[in-house]
């Protein structure tokens, strides 16, 4: 199928691995894919651009022969050009920067490609749409963070839904084949109004680490809400 830009776009659910057993990991991912998730979301933190320090490249590729659904890598980091190559080689094949941490963001995202990855931005709350106005051609995928990044079991920003929609709606303006991603207190009470608003990537990791009936109902779960929501049901 030819896919525009107004072509409802298909609904993913990406888990975070923040929430995860970190003495587990390629147990928890591999639990992850069976659950039927569609890609898994490696929520990289340096201690700088936010407080919290998480998973090296070695983490990841360790992980990677276990699992065979994609890896993307959230990078929450002061310097993403010096970090994203080790990335793309350690099997992400989605490489997130954030436009607060590039000043020479169209130049960065065409180092993610050259490293033979898929390029996005994340945008956190403050940060307004313009800042990727000028790359959305140079992008697979924008990432409106609905928290303040750096800790999972946040509360959702609902403010962000306006945001949402005005970069749906730019994108669609623009007809590109661009995905939204939402990451920050998604789950059942929330994942309807981020879909509806226009975002069909939905990372989610305290929601589907607590649902007390498991992994399988909690991505089956999130998931039909969001595509009732996008109208796909
Ligand atoms: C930014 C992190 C978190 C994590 C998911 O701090 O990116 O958003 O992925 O957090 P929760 O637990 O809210 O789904």
């Amino acid at each position: 199928m030819v896919r525009t830009a107004t072509t409802p776009r298909p609904i993913s659910i990406v888990p975070s691995v923040l929430p995860a057993d970190f003495a587990r990991l390629g147990e928890e991912c591999q639990a992850l894919e069976k659950a039927g998730v569609d890609r898994i979301q490696w929520d990289v933190m340096d201690g700088q651009f936010v407080p919290n320090l998480t998973f090296g490249p070695d983490v990841i590729a360790a992980c990677r022969p276990h699992v065979g659904v994609p890896f993307e890598a959230h990078l929450m980091v002061e310097t993403p050009d010096l970090l994203l190559e080790r990335y793309a080689e350690a099997g992400c094949e989605l490489l997130i920067v954030h436009a607060e941490a590039c000043p020479h963001l169209h130049r960065t995202l065409g180092h993610v490609r050259e490293a033979g990855a898929k390029a996005a931005v994340a945008l956190n709350p403050a940060t307004p749409i313009s800042a990727v106005q000028h790359v959305l051609d140079l992008v697979d995928m924008v990432l409106v963070m609905t928290v303040n990044p750096g800790f999972g079991g946040q509360e959702y920003i609902a403010t962000m839904e306006p945001k949402i929609a005005e970069l749906r709606a730019l994108i669609v303006e623009r007809g590109l084949d661009v995905d939204i991603e939402v990451d920050g207190g998604i789950g059942p009470a929330t994942i309807s109004a981020a879909a509806a608003a226009g975002a069909n990537v939905l990372v989610a990791g305290s929601a589907l680490f607590r649902d007390p009936e498991g992994l399988e109902h909690a991505v089956r779960d999130l998931r039909s809400r969001a595509e009732a929501a996008a109208g796909l049901a």
